[in-house]
């Protein structure tokens, strides 16, 4: 088969990666520790094709043709292309020297900032992987098209080892548990309204690194600690501990982006609403029932337990009531609609927001990692190699 079609899903860190220690192998100053989302709700699907009619490879990104000369892609490609010609039986190289052709597209709108990179080049490089026939870790591939990619590798939740290796051989994504280890766990994407411009990830680690003392504390002093207790957590099902980590590590990460000269502002005031609620829910329940993380941009990602969905959900709907009615405002797994007390609502002590601060919300759980599609019809590309889209 010289054409293969995949999906990979997104991942949200509860440790944040944030600063590199070599820019172009992208190996990172600290471990990071995330759950990998249901592909179900959200997924990158990539399409990659190996011809000998193909006069250059070409790629697609989202039903726009980019440029294949970026350091990022090629660095995937060569890595793969060379652990292919490694192989004993050598399949992969007789295509390795014919072009490739590359369509991928998210389901989730990108607009949106959720981790899309991590999902695309994870998808990416699993694909390729199919394709040349290249078996074993391919973590260490994905991670130098877009670090966070690494970890979209696997499902469950995942630890991305630092490493010491100088080639960044050691710098790779673990399984900490399985998607079915913790089968309660739910996960609800807050979309916020946002529309500035956000500093790329890579722009404002790397002005992290520069700038930033609080980062040298922070890898130093304690993400070491917190990435051994949040998998102590993860694997006895710990969730206060977890919830508690995962709160920490989201602040102090926004924290490092103030302290970056210039800073990076990435969480804009609805999204400091959001802790505020989180955390008023939480005194209420008088336990942690619901913990949030904030990647590079306003989107809250809240973790949670099934029990307690209907109950967060009347809540959100109460103090962030929708705005477009165009627009579904849960999507995802559907939960059954429940009524909230007053008491509990007034325990929390917040007044409703005005509408359509939140865009719209997404539910979904802990999944596997990337799969093969194996029915034609799920090509992105023709047998000709050209988007099906454009046809
Ligand atoms: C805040 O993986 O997008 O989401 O390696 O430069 O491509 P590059 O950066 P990227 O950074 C992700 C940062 C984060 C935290 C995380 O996912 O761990």
């Amino acid at each position: 088969m010289n054409i293969i079609t995949c999906i990979a899903p997104v991942n949200i860190a509860v440790i944040k990666y944030w600063g590199k220690r070599d820019e172009k192998l992208i190996l990172p100053l600290n471990d990071s520790v995330s759950a990998t989302l249901s592909i179900k709700e959200m997924h990158a699907k990539t399409t990659v094709m190996a011809s000998p009619n193909f006069k250059e490879d070409k790629i697609w990104l989202n039903g726009k043709e980019e440029t294949f000369q970026n350091q990022r892609l090629q660095s995937c490609l060569q890595e793969i292309r060379r652990r292919a010609k490694q192989k004993a039986d050598n399949k992969g190289d007789s295509i390795s020297n014919w072009s490739i052709h590359v369509c991928s597209e998210n389901n989730f709108p990108t607009a949106a900032g959720l981790a899309s990179s991590a999902a695309g080049y994870a998808c990416l490089v699993f694909a390729l992987a199919q394709l040349y026939d290249v078996s074993g870790d391919i973590s260490g591939i994905a991670r130098q098209g877009s670090g966070s990619a690494c970890r979209s590798l696997y499902g469950g939740f995942v630890r991305w080892h630092q490493g010491s290796a100088l080639d960044g051989s050691d710098s790779i994504a673990t399984q900490v548990a399985p998607e079915s280890h913790w089968p309660e766990m739910r996960i609800l994407v807050l979309v916020v309204s946002d529309k500035r411009k956000k500093v790329s990830s890579s722009a404002g680690m790397q002005n992290s690194v520069n700038t930033s003392e609080l980062l040298k504390y922070r890898v130093s002093h304690c993400v070491p600690q917190r990435t051994e207790a949040i998998v102590k957590a993860i694997i006895n099902k710990d969730f206060d501990t977890f919830a508690d980590i995962t709160m920490k590590d989201s602040n102090q990460f926004h924290a490092v982006c103030l302290d970056t000269f210039p800073p990076n502002v990435y969480m804009n005031d609805t999204s400091h609403a959001i802790v505020n609620l989180i955390h008023s829910y939480n005194t209420a329940s008088e336990k942690n029932k619901v913990t949030y993380t904030f990647d590079a941009g306003p989107n809250a990602c809240l973790y949670l337990l099934q029990s307690e969905v209907p109950k967060l959900l009347a809540v959100l709907n109460h103090i962030f009531p929708a705005g477009n009615e165009s627009v579904e405002y849960l999507q995802g797994i559907p939960v059954e609609k429940q009524a909230v007390s007053q008491e509990f609502i007034a325990a929390i002590g917040m007044q409703p927001q005005e509408p359509g601060l939140l865009k719209y919300m997404i539910h979904t759980e802990v999944g596997v990692g990337p799969q093969v599609l194996n029915e034609p019809r799920h090509h992105l590309l023709t047998d000709a190699g050209f988007p099906k889209a454009s046809v």
